[in-house]
């Protein structure tokens, strides 16, 4: 797959740069939005990213598809994929946390942020990576949440673009499979790299309800089965494990 790559240094969001762009975009080609800094980077959940300059990676893929493909939710769950086995290659041993959160020793490193707008009868799809490379723990504290990064867990300082253009290569190998064959062939490689266990109890977040659950397994469509209280098993397409 051709991709056409355009970067900044400076720019608000990748993601939304990318929706508001999308028109001029080729339409059979992934394009690549980075930058060295986010002014308003976005997270899930209209939280916001922090994205100093020159530290992390900020990336949004872009793609156009055929509407009524049903699978555009397992988008962000294989670049999760991608990016774990691109930081397996660093010998890290990076985890997921359902859906697509990336962890080292139990703390994000990576977050993906998936968005689709309709343009001309197309379903434009842009799937946002935001990685902390080589944030130090001074900056990390602007996070309210327990994080991580590159630097703080290898202990040295590792080259952002070398690692957008492995996480790149694979992501392009990996998404060009998942859209001739669907999620089934990742789906083993996506449960062996999940943090939860069979039996966890989960602490669940979906629209307005605070669920408590037990971790009964990843569906072959990436969905999560939860083990709820009164005995019922139950399947989520979206949420947020607390
Ligand atoms: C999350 O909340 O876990 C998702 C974070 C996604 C952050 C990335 S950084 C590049 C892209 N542009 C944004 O504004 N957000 C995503």
């Amino acid at each position: 797959m051709e991709i056409y790559h355009k970067h900044f240094t400076s720019i608000g969001s990748t993601n939304l740069w990318a929706k508001e762009n999308a028109h001029s975009f080729p339409r059979h080609q992934l394009t690549l939005i980075s930058a060295d800094e986010q002014t308003a980077g976005r997270g899930r959940f209209n939280r916001s990213w922090v994205s100093p300059a020159n530290q992390n990676i900020y990336a949004s893929y872009g793609l156009f598809l055929r509407q009524g493909r049903p699978d555009i939710g397992n988008i962000p769950q294989i670049l999760a994929i991608s990016t774990c086995e691109t930081l397996l290659d660093l010998e890290f041993s990076p985890q997921l946390k359902w859906p697509n959160d990336i962890l080292i020793d139990k703390k994000k490193v990576a977050g993906i942020l998936c968005e689709t707008k309709l343009i001309e009868n197309l379903l434009f799809v842009v799937i946002g990576i935001g990685l902390n490379v080589n944030m130090d723990k001074n900056t990390i504290q602007q996070i309210d949440r327990p994080a991580t990064s590159l630097m703080i867990e290898g202990g040295v300082e590792y080259d952002r673009k070398t690692v957008l253009e492995d996480l790149t290569k694979r992501f392009v190998s990996d998404l060009a499979r998942f859209l001739k064959e669907g999620f089934s062939p990742f789906h083993s490689r996506y449960e062996h790299l999940l943090i939860h266990e069979e039996g966890d109890e989960i602490k669940f977040h979906h629209h307005e309800d605070q669920i408590i659950g037990k971790f009964e397994k990843i569906l072959p469509d990436g969905s999560l089965s939860l083990l709820l209280p009164n005995g019922q098993k139950h399947r989520f397409i979206s949420g947020e494990i607390n």
